[in-house]
């Protein structure tokens, strides 16, 4: 079994020689940022609880120059599309190349301007964006976008800025820009992973510590194929809830400022006085908060049977108590769970479709991945995407030579 990569093109080459193309010059960098999958944590980053990310395979490739003024202009591959803009004339909501802006244009101007919004002095580029992250497959495409330019700004403005402050900056982007209000797994892990390893991100106090995954296992995902539209309305619904349960908490104990703070050993009697769902709420978070503690430690000490029971059952209660599974990626869990060389398998990132996670033996990886899509083919009548991943490093610039 092969990683990913093997029989395709780098985006970042892609990108690169589209630049010469587009621009009638050379590049002066390039940049790639990863997509990720988030191994244990769901739905605790906003709830300032831990998280355990790990970057894949796939990612966004830019080549770049930088420009004198506060122009950029970005061309992309996968849209055949350029769009255009001035660092000064962005404001959240406002077209940023009349008309119409080309959509994915947003990402990047977002993060120019939550830069600018900081008072970073900018510098424009022209840029070129390929990427092999499938969209809306909850693989965090947006969030390697925003990341990948928020590098390409710290590097031709010189802006010195730590990995984990350009996460901050497209967080920002993200929450007050596009108007999704995610929490910031997605673009720490993006900006801050390392290779071989998950990042055990305290989402508190933004410690990020890499932990090692055995090479002796390997991720496979699998793309439910389902259609998210839900997802925006239902996720900010969910965090509601969330915000909801704590309120209330917190009137009962004074100790508690989020639900990170309601300690997993805490009597039930505390949760079962939240009226429901917010007490099925409050449930996954405590919970999940804990397995993610525990999941860490299994890792570490190389208790890699517990490490997939934990996954399971963080599957269970994102579908019982936090409401956010489906039908397909539940019978994507079970077949992983009926399949050979299986650790652990349970949904990933926001949920109400999009993949599953399977942490599998590395030799039992192609068994696993056709037990997985002939199953689902012969229930669904459509064959699933996969993909096998390690854990891949954060972003990265390198000059063009
Ligand atoms: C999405 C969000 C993240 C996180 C996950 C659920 O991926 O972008 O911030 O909340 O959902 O864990």
């Amino acid at each position: 079994m092969s990683t990913m990569k093997s029989s395709k093109r780098e985006p970042v080459d892609a990108a690169r020689d589209a630049f010469r193309d587009t621009f009638s010059a050379q590049p002066q960098w390039t940049c790639r940022a990863p997509g990720r999958v988030n191994l244990i944590g769901e739905h605790v980053d906003y709830n300032e609880g831990l998280v355990l990310p790990v970057a894949i395979d796939l990612e966004i490739g830019l080549a770049f120059r930088r420009r004198d003024d506060r122009r950029v202009r970005i061309h992309s591959l996968s849209f055949d599309e350029t769009a255009e803009f001035d660092i000064d004339d962005l404001a959240p909501g406002s077209p940023v190349a009349p008309p119409p802006p080309p959509s994915w244009s947003v990402y990047p101007a977002a993060v120019a301007w939550a830069m600018r919004r900081a008072h970073l002095p900018l510098l424009g580029i022209d840029a070129t964006i390929a990427g092999d992250i499938p969209p809306g497959a909850g693989l965090s495409s947006s969030a390697a976008v925003e990341i990948a330019f928020a590098a390409a700004f710290r590097q031709v403005a010189d802006l010195g800025l730590s990995d984990l402050e350009l996460a901050r900056h497209a967080h920002a982007a993200e929450n007050d820009f596009v108007g999704v209000r995610c929490g910031m797994m997605d673009q720490i892990a993006s900006a801050c992973a390392r290779r071989g390893r998950a990042a055990l991100i305290d989402c508190r106090s933004l410690e990020v510590r890499h932990i090692a995954l055995p090479p002796a296992l390997r991720m496979v995902i699998v793309d439910s194929g389902v259609d998210r539209e839900l997802r925006d309305s239902e996720y900010n619904q969910r965090r509601l809830e969330c915000e909801e349960a704590a309120r209330r908490l917190a009137a009962l104990d004074d100790g508690i400022a989020s639900l990170r703070d309601v300690p997993a050993e805490a009597p039930t009697s505390l949760l079962d006085a939240l009226p429901a769902p917010l007490d099925r709420r409050a449930r996954h978070v405590v919970g999940e908060i804990e397995r993610v503690r525990l999941a860490a430690a299994a890792l570490e000490n190389n208790e890699t049977e517990r490490f997939g029971e934990l996954l399971f059952a963080s599957h269970r209660s994102l579908r019982d108590d936090f409401e956010v599974s489906c039908e397909e990626l539940d019978t994507l869990v079970e077949l992983g769970r009926q399949a050979a060389g299986v650790i652990g398998s349970r949904l990933t990132g926001a949920g109400f479709g999009g993949c599953t996670v399977n942490v599998v033996s590395a030799a039992l990886v192609s068994d696993f991945r056709r037990y997985v899509a002939d199953g689902y083919e012969r229930l669904y009548g459509r064959r699933p995407r996969t993909w096998v991943s390690d854990p891949a490093p954060g972003v990265s610039v390198d000059p063009v030579w």
